[in-house]
């Protein structure tokens, strides 16, 4: 069959991980690029020979050359270009989170359904080899009903700065940022219960921290400190209908030690963690067992490899009709959860979602 002809909106730095899987992909042809900033999608259009350039992405979605996009993109754009994209005919992998609201993930929804194509949401996470090894063990029944899962993103100091600091391009802070990968982990091996409520708290008090010198790390590809709308910290306790919950908390900036991944589930035959380093916890024998899976990572997350196994999956959803692993469903019930736990931080109580 003739290849899946691709284009990708945002060329900052997410977009390298999906540009470079679409490239080792036999069915993909990179055919477009697009970003507000020229020389930019012109530099990343050389490199990965892709023959159109684009710095407005509805130019791009109505070219009849392209079958799929890529959204990487400020999270206030996911929404009108995942729409302007589908109704054009295109399917969409869109960068995590789904948009900024839950008004703009159900017309997200709402138009997904409509136009019959697909979109995929980029919780990457899920892809991740031993993630997927441990669904398996979770699948066969292995830990029994998992009823709580505690999970943190700490960054000591890693406020991106530009747009992901600016509450109207981001939607939010570290929770919407990073607390929404390990949040959609452990709901996703939980097996998707239904959110019933959240209660939550934001905090606001070191700001970005730019002063600090001697380490570096993530930003977004135009840095820029002087505006910080964002929260610091966020950390929350979100129950489920079946009586399970989640406790997490994720931070830019916090007086911590050091940063820290945490994700850990329990359930009532056994455990398991993910970060920072696999390892299922059950009891046999009168005996407590903490057992060390063989793979090839044990740390929890493989980046090159989830971002692949995505972006494979993506392809194969268009080509050969597979079951999608992270719909549009799920994308709208974790926005739930997120614009949840933000509404009960400024409200100061408990929201019933
Ligand atoms: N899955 C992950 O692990 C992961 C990691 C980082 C970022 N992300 C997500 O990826 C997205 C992009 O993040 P990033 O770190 O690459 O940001 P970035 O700031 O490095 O890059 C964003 C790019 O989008 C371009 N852009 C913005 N609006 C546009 C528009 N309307 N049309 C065309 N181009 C536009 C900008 O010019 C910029 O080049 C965000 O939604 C973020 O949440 C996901």
């Amino acid at each position: 069959m003739s290849k899946v002809r691709i284009g990708v909106i945002g060329t900052g730095s997410i977009s390298e991980m999906h540009l470079n899987s679409y490239k080792r992909n036999p069915n993909v042809t990179i055919v477009a690029i697009c970003d507000v900033n020229e020389a930019r999608a012109r530099q990343v259009a050389d490199k990965y020979g892709a023959t159109k350039t684009f710095t407005d992405y509805r130019e791009l979605v109505a070219d009849s050359d392209i079958d799929a996009v890529s959204i990487c993109t400020w999270n206030n754009t996911h929404a009108p270009i995942s729409i302007a994209a589908l109704q054009a005919g295109k399917h969409v992998l869109v960068e995590k989170p789904l948009c900024r609201t839950v008004e703009e993930a159900v017309e997200v929804e709402r138009v997904v359904r409509e136009s019959g194509k697909l979109l995929q949401v980029g919780f990457v996470r899920r892809y991740d080899p031993n993630v997927k090894m441990l669904r398996e063990f979770v699948d066969q029944g292995e830990f029994g009903e998992l009823y709580y899962a505690k999970a943190s993103s700490i960054r000591r100091l890693g406020n991106p700065g530009g747009w992901f600091a600016d509450v109207e391009r981001s939607g939010g802070g570290p929770l919407i940022d990073i607390g929404v990968h390990v949040i959609d982990l452990c709901w996703y091996l939980m097996g998707r219960p239904k959110a019933t409520s959240v209660s939550a708290n934001t905090y606001r008090k070191l700001g970005n921290r730019s002063n600090v010198q001697h380490l570096s790390f993530y930003k977004a590809a135009d840095y820029d400190a002087s505006k910080n709308t964002v929260e610091d910290m966020a950390n929350a306790i979100i129950r489920f209908e079946n009586g399970a919950s989640i406790m997490v908390d994720a931070s830019f900036t916090l007086h911590a030690k050091k940063d820290e991944g945490s994700v850990k589930l329990f359930g009532d035959k056994g455990g398991f963690e993910i970060d920072p380093e696999i390892l299922m916890v059950t009891e046999k024998n009168n005996t407590i067992l903490n057992i060390q899976p063989q793979t090839d990572n044990k740390g929890g997350f493989s980046a090159d490899a989830a971002f692949q196994n995505e972006i494979d999956h993506f392809i194969s959803c268009i080509v050969n009709g597979d079951q999608q692993i992270s719909p549009v469903a799920d994308g709208v019930e974790i926005m739930k959860i997120l614009c949840g736990i933000y509404e009960s931080a400024a409200k100061g109580e408990e929201i019933r979602l």
